[in-house]
This record gives structure tokens, C-alpha cells and sequence, in this order.
């Protein structure tokens, strides 16, 4: 058993604690804002992540798992862990490292001789070789150790990792807290995950990089899709065909909408700025032609609504399945589903919008769209309905024929590809797709 403290308490941190003590260890969340550490405290999550209030309950129940706003509570700590955000900055497209800055800075009047300060956040190349002699300084050792966990899937991943990508110093006291790291995680290194013990820079670069990599297969099928569209060919099959061959693999060929969320969009826009600030503007042309292609078929899929309005929305009633960046998440950052709905509301459309798990992020970022949490009533009287983020609840539970009662006009653009469009067309409805004829 390990004494560990986490030090933020977001999608990251939150369950970053939770596993840790569902492995044995005893853990202290500590998390600036009194409100989160208050509910994560009374084992409730304050976002939506399938199987994490267990968890929370299960370590505080057993008195592994704790919550506090004061970074005085980590000093018992052997191994701290920065799970702060890095958001986009305010005025450009690097990454804001004031959290990380400020938890380090924070934790370093706290931390014992000997203790490990373990990195998660997603950081620019060259943060860890910064950040490494302030720490050794205190007395303790700087490591990083990448997070690559799905929203949706969390807990899972985070419990069950794919690999473990470990960055130390390449000394005695980097081997040590190597060490100290496989101690922490040796319930996953016993059932045999691939552990990648690296210098500071490649672990950085392993999280943007497997990141951009994600971020560009699902640009790629869309500059596919866009090529369809122009030649009448399906990007649905061309994907499953592609797919096929072992070395492509379908998994992350979803043509649609595109990419969303809290990390994709923002991580390949700090890359890129990264790469640029190191004189290597060059080597990441890609990135600024995967970010967009990806805003373009935002773009594309409010096209696609405004022609099937006969060109214009004005007072016009579109139901917006969907506000999360994806399914199984209450997230909506950077999400495309609002994207498409302020801008269709911008346009002047009578939007109002539904989803399962999202309605309360999505009216404190954009007050000024309708929603309604009732499917149903959400689909009443609509010209067009427009499919931007594929729950089970629309693609596989809503029966088109039953939609087809309640909206005005039958027509749906599945910006997803997610619908079963032979059933649809069925049941009388026009369906168009992202890439598909
Ligand atoms: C991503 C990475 O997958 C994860 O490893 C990293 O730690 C954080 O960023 P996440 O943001 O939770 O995870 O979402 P992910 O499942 O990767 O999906 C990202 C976006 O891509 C979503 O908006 C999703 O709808 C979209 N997507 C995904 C597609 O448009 N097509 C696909 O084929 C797959």
C-alpha cells in the first residue's frame, strides 16, 4: 500500500483517486474548489462517468479514500499526482500551464525527503525538464506518467490501462521513483500490461502524440468522406473495407461530425503551437489540416440541415439529438453538437435541443438555446432532426415510426452515420449522411 495524493479533482483526478484506492492504496484528493471536494467527499461524482460513484463510495466507505481543499493534507503523501488541467490559453492555441505550475508550486513546502511527484496532465514537451529540479530541490523526484483514458470508459481505463508509459530522470534517484511507480501500479504490471519506462520528453510526447495520431485517422476518413460526397461514393463502406487491413483497423475510422471534447481539439492545437515555439513548424503541417478538416465538417453538417430547410432556417423548428462531444459523457467542451445547434440558432432556426446526461453543462455555456430533456417532445413539430451525438437512445431505442408521428416533416441528417438508414427510409423518412450518398 501506497499514501498517495492526487492534486485535482476533474475527469482526470477524480478517478485517477478512486482507482488508486480501489487498488489498496490511501489516497487524499485535494482539489482548490471547496464545492467539488464537498460532494466527491459524500462519494457523489460531480460529472457523469459510468461506474465512478461506486468507486468514490466503495474507497470512502472502506476509509481509503479521501477529499480536501487544503494541500497541507498531501504532506503524508509518498507520491503526488498532478492531475490539473491545461486548457486552451484565452489569446492562442498553446497550452495554459498555470495549474500545473501553481499545483507544483503548491505541493513543494509539503513534500517529504524521498517523496515522487508524478505528472498526468497533458503538457508540452519540455514541462517535466522544467519543472524536475524544483522538485529535487524540496528533496523529492519529479517522474511523469501519462494518462490516456476515454471519457465513458474511465474507470475501466484507468483500472485495466492498454500501457504504462513512465518518465524519469535517467539517474539513481529517476531509477528509484521508477520504482516506486510499478509499487504503485503493480496490480496491472502483475496481469501483465506493457510498462514503457522512458526520458521526460518521450513521455510527453507519447500522450500528444498518440493524441494527434487519434485526431488525424479521424480527419483522414473525413477528408475521405468529403471526397465522397463529390463522387457519390458511401465513406461508410470505404471504412469497413479499409478497416479490414490489420495495419489501418477500423476502430477511430467513425466518419461524421468530427471530433470533440476536452482533449483532442485543444491537445493538437498545443502541439502544434509547441512544435512551432521549437522551430518545427514543418513537422506539423498535419495538425492544422486535421483541425480543419474537423471545423469544416461542423460546418458541413449545418449545411446539410440549412438545404434541407430549402435554404432558410429562419423560424424553422430543428430538434438536436445530442449535446455531449460523445455518448456515455455529460461533457461539452468543445463539443460539435452545439456547435451545430448555436450556430443553426444563429441562423435563426427555432432550435431546442435534447440528451441524456448533457442538458445542464450545455444551458450554462449556451443559455440561449431551448432544450428539453423529453425525446419526444423534443422531436414534436420538427422540420428537420439533426443526429449529432449517437446515444443508444436514438440510434438503437428510437423507433423511426414512431418519430415519424411526431416531427413535421421526416427528415433527418444522421451527422454520425450511427442510424440504420434502411430501417429509416422504411418508415418514410428522408435520411442524409455525413460521406454517404
Ligand atoms: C481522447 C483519447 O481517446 C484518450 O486516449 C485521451 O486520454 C483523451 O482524449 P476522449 O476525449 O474521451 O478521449 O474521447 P474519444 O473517445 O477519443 O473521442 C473523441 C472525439 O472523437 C469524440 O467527439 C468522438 O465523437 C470523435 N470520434 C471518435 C469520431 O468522430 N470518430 C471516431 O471514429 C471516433
Amino acid at each position: 500500500m501506497t499514501t498517495i495524493s492526487v492534486i485535482g479533482c476533474g475527469y482526470l483526478g477524480a478517478v485517477h483517486a478512486a482507482a488508486m484506492a480501489s487498488l489498496g492504496h490511501r489516497v487524499i484528493g485535494i482539489d482548490t474548489s471547496t464545492d467539488r471536494v464537498a460532494q466527491l467527499a459524500t462519494g457523489v461524482s460531480p460529472f457523469f462517468e459510468p461506474g465512478l460513484d461506486d468507486l468514490l463510495r466503495t474507497g470512502i466507505d472502506n476509509g481509503r479514500l479521501s477529499f480536501s481543499a487544503d494541500i497541507a493534507d498531501a504532506a503524508a503523501a509518498e507520491v503526488h499526482f498532478i492531475c490539473v488541467g491545461t486548457p486552451q490559453v484565452k489569446d492562442g492555441s498553446a497550452a495554459d500551464l498555470s495549474f500545473v505550475d501553481a499545483a507544483v508550486a503548491s505541493l513543494l513546502p509539503h513534500l517529504q525527503a524521498g517523496a515522487v511527484v508524478a505528472g498526468k496532465s497533458t503538457v508540452p514537451v519540455g514541462t517535466a525538464a522544467r519543472l524536475a529540479p524544483l522538485v529535487r530541490e524540496a528533496g523529492a523526484e519529479l517522474a511523469w506518467n501519462p494518462e490516456f483514458l476515454r471519457e465513458g470508459w474511465a474507470v475501466k481505463d484507468t483500472l485495466e490501462p492498454d500501457r504504462l508509459v513512465i518518465g524519469v530522470a535517467s539517474d539513481s534517484a529517476g531509477q528509484r521513483a521508477e520504482a516506486v511507480l510499478r509499487e504503485v501500479y503493480r496490480t496491472p504490471l502483475e496481469v501483465g500490461t506493457p510498462c514503457i519506462v522512458a526520458d521526460y520528453a518521450t513521455a510527453e510526447l507519447v500522450k500528444v502524440s498518440a493524441n494527434a495520431f487519434l485526431a488525424t485517422k479521424i480527419s483522414f476518413i473525413n477528408a475521405m468522406a468529403e471526397i465522397a460526397e463529390v463522387t457519390g461514393a458511401d465513406v461508410t463502406v470505404l471504412a469497413d473495407a479499409i478497416g479490414h487491413d490489420d495495419r489501418i483497423g477500423r476502430r477511430f475510422l467513425g466518419a461524421g461530425i468530427g471530433f470533440g471534447g476536452g482533449c483532442l481539439p485543444k491537445d493538437i492545437r498545443a502541439f502544434a503551437a509547441r512544435a512551432e515555439e521549437l522551430g518545427l513548424r514543418d513537422s506539423v503541417g498535419v495538425l492544422r489540416d486535421v483541425d480543419a478538416i474537423n471545423l469544416r465538417r461542423r460546418e458541413h453538417a449545418v449545411q446539410l440541415v440549412v438545404d434541407e430547410l430549402g435554404g432558410s432556417p429562419l423560424g424553422k423548428r430543428v430538434a438536436v439529438l445530442g449535446a455531449a462531444f460523445k455518448p456515455h459523457s455529460d461533457d461539452t467542451r468543445d463539443s460539435p453538437a452545439l456547435f451545430a445547434a448555436t450556430r443553426l440558432h444563429g441562423l435563426g432556426a427555432d432550435v431546442v435541443v435534447t440528451d441524456p446526461r448533457a442538458i445542464d453543462d450545455a444551458r450554462n455555456v449556451h443559455p440561449q438555446l431551448a432544450y428539453e430533456a423529453d425525446l419526444d417532445t423534443a422531436l414534436r413539430d420538427a422540420e428537420v432532426v439533426l443526429l449529432v451525438t449517437e446515444w443508444p437512445e436514438y440510434r438503437y431505442d428510437l423507433d423511426p415510426a414512431h418519430a415519424a408521428k411526431l416531427v413535421a416533416r421526416p427528415v433527418i441528417v444522421d451527422a454520425r452515420n450511427a442510424l440504420n438508414r434502411d430501417a429509416w427510409r422504411a418508415a418514410g423518412w428522408r435520411v442524409r449522411g455525413m460521406g454517404r450518398p
